[in-house]
C-alpha cells in the first residue's frame, strides 16, 4: 500500500464540506489512516510550501491557510495513490476544474482551492514526516 497527504483547507471546513470530500475518497476506495483538525501557523506552512516561500502568492496563501483551522489527513491506496488524489482533486484554479473534480464541483476561488494533495511520492514521504512524524 502507497499513502499520500491531503489538507481540507480553511474554506472547506469553513463551509462543512469536510465529510462531502472525505466521503469521495472513501467511495473510491481509499482509506483514511490519519486525520487531525489543527490551526496551521506560519512555521509548519513554511515547511509545507518550502517550494513557493518568497513567491508573489505567497503571503496571500498563508494568511489563507492560517486563517482557521484546516483538516488534515493522511490516506492510502495503491501504488501511486498520490495521482489519485490529484486527479479527484482538478486543476488549482477551481474556476477552470473539470466538474466532476472536487475543485471543480466546490469552487470558485483561485487561492480558496478546498484541498491540497501531495504532487510525488516524494512529496507525500515529506509532507507525512511534517505532519504525522509519528506514522514514519
Ligand atoms: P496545493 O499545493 O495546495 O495542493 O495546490 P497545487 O499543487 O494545485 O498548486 P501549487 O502550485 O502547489 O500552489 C499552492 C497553492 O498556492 C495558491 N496559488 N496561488 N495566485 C497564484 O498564482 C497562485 N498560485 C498558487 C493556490 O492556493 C495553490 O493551491
Ligand atoms: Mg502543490
Amino acid at each position: 500500500m502507497n499513502r499520500t497527504f491531503v489538507i481540507c483547507k480553511p474554506d472547506a471546513v469553513e463551509r462543512g464540506l469536510t465529510g462531502a470530500i472525505i466521503d469521495r475518497f472513501e467511495r473510491k476506495g481509499l482509506k483514511v489512516v490519519a486525520a487531525e483538525l489543527r490551526h496551521l501557523d506560519g512555521e509548519i506552512l513554511a515547511r509545507h510550501y518550502e517550494e513557493h516561500v518568497g513567491k508573489g502568492f505567497y503571503d496571500d496563501l498563508v494568511a489563507f491557510m492560517s486563517r482557521s483551522p484546516a483538516l488534515t489527513l493522511v490516506l492510502e491506496g495503491p501504488d501511486d495513490v498520490y495521482a489519485i488524489v490529484r486527479s479527484m482533486m482538478g486543476t488549482t484554479n477551481p474556476a477552470e476544474a473539470a466538474p466532476g473534480t472536487i475543485r471543480g464541483d466546490y469552487g470558485t476561488l483561485f487561492t480558496e482551492n478546498l484541498v491540497h494533495g501531495s504532487d510525488s511520492n516524494e512529496s507525500a514521504a515529506r509532507e507525512i514526516g511534517i505532519f504525522f512524524p509519528d506514522l514514519t
